[in-house]
């Protein structure tokens, strides 16, 4: 099959090597001049495990090939993916402005059947839209009088890929979902996936668009409600871990999806939720619980650095240092890190940050400023009057605590993922906060 990806960010480039992997043609075009001319020359723009060994091995092959160019792109593939960023507008709302941009391009390209499919996560009723924008934008020489002659399929396929997994959950998908309005779109988007394997769900376009958005908000509600049980666990004593445990064995409620922490991040909970909401709130549905799932995240970190005022009294000119800065662990993607408010807060106190993380600080010098980024965790921590550890990358458990404890000034530990060993790291003289462990009065 001759695919093409519009879009070759942290989807559009997994998606396409993968697709190239499991035998098409694959063309990954991006506006990004920079972006394209760094994956020509087979430099990955990201860090996301496996990706680049796949990617040198296919564009060696000739599979996979990276290119500027919408238009010719457009005319040699048969399936056109748009994996664009649909990042949030200031009220909430999803920002469709690249959706738009590229379907208008894709109609004054396209030379034959095309079947545009939406991989980026867009509210529903969205592929109504762009089958409405395309039409509107054909070519005059394929229009006859209103109907065009041209036909193509707009469909919906969301992907649930996650970022540090994302080859590995690319490849290995719990389902695949195809929202489709005709027989042909779903015979091309099944012929697409079958090396795959995997559980097809095949919908109408509108359902499909709103499975993903049910999924990441529910996905999100459990972070969410795992994290205010947390807040009374450290009020009653209760430690949440054990909490998680037990009602992660009922397979109606799942271990995953509920490690408290510092709430969730990244470029997609905290835009799909709101965008979710305010799809709702047009439809004239208030979706309140999606504002008590982002209102619990926010005061998550609220409440972590309360906590740090709590132990530490006054944060001015207190040296404060933090292990992880990415969103999650296994990657260098820093949109809406919790990192970004903990630590801005903390300098609007006057706290001095020095931070470390093994893969996102060159994109964290975009986020935040006056922050001293540190080699490796030890110089993070040198002369520290406390820790905070937040994201649980693994190379945080091989640190020599005893080192860190003879470099920091105060031997505090705020742990934001309870990641650490709370219970060596007490024995050994920290002074170790988790959260929802039951060892804190909450702030
Ligand atoms: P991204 O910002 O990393 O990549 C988007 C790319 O689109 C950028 O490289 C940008 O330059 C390019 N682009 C914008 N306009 C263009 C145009 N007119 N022509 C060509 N290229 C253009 O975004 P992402 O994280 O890959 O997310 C893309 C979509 O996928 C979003 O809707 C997101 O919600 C969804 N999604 C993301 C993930 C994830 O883990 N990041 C997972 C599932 C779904
Ligand atoms: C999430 C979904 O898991 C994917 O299925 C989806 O495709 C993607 O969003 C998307 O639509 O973009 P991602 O954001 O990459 O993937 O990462 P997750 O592993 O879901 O983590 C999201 C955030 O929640 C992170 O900040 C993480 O630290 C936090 N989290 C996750 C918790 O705080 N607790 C948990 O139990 C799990």
């Amino acid at each position: 099959m001759d695919i093409a990806i519009i879009g070759t960010g942290y989807v559009g480039l997994v998606s396409g090597v993968c697709f190239a992997h499991i035998g098409h043609n694959v063309v990954c075009v991006d506006n990004n001049e920079d972006k394209i001319k760094s994956l020509n020359q087979g430099v990955v723009p990201i860090y996301e495990p496996g990706l680049e060994e796949l990617l040198k091995k296919y564009r060696k092959s000739g599979k996979i090939s990276f290119s500027s160019s919408i238009g010719d792109a457009i005319k040699k593939s048969t399936v056109i993916f748009l994996a664009v960023g649909t990042p949030p507008k200031k009220n909430g709302d999803a920002d469709l402005i690249y959706i738009e941009n590229v379907s208008r391009e894709i109609a004054r390209h396209m030379d034959s059947y095309k079947l545009i499919v939406e991989k980026s996560t867009v509210p529903a009723e969205t592929g109504r839209r762009i089958e409405r924008t395309v039409h509107l934008n054909m070519n005059p020489k394929f229009k006859n009088g209103k109907k065009s002659d041209l036909e193509f399929d707009v469909a919906s396929n969301p992907e649930f890929l996650r970022e540090g997994s994302a080859v590995e959950d690319f490849m290995n998908p719990d389902r695949i979902v195809i929202g489709v309005e005709s027989a042909r779109a779903e015979k091309l988007l099944r012929e697409v996936y079958a090396p795959l394997k995997a559980k097809i769900v095949v919908t109408n376009l509108a359902t499909a668009e709103m499975i993903k958005h049910a999924s990441n908000s529910f996905l999100a509600t459990k972070i969410s409600f795992i994290n205010a049980v947390s807040q009374i666990c450290d009020r009653v004593g209760a430690d949440v871990l054990k909490v998680a445990e037990g009602m992660g064995y009922d397979k109606r409620i799942g271990r995953a999806f509920l490690n408290a922490g510092v709430g969730y991040g990244g470029s997609c909970f905290p835009k799909d939720v709101d965008a979710f909401a305010r799809l709702a709130e047009k439809s004239g549905y208030d979706f309140h619980l999606l504002k008590s799932v982002r209102r619990v995240n926010e005061e998550q970190k609220q409440s972590f650095v309360k906590l740090i005022e709590d132990k530490l009294w006054i944060i001015k000119d207190k040296t404060i240092a933090v292990w992880g800065l990415a969103f999650k662990a296994n990657t260098d993607d820093m949109r809406s890190a919790a990192a970004i408010d903990i630590i801005q807060a903390l300098q609007a106190e006057g706290g001095r940050i020095q931070a470390y993380d093994p893969q996102a600080m060159e994109k964290a010098k975009e986020f935040l400023k006056k922050v001293k980024f540190c080699h490796d965790p030890y110089e993070a921590a040198k002369n520290a009057d406390c820790l905070l550890l937040l994201t649980e990358w693994e190379e945080f458990h091989q640190v020599d605590f005893k080192r860190v404890q003879d470099l920091m000034t105060q031997t505090v530990i705020f742990d934001g993922r309870n990641f650490l060993d709370g219970e060596r790291l007490r024995e050994m003289g920290f002074d170790y906060h988790g959260m929802g462990r039951g060892d804190h009065e909450a702030a």
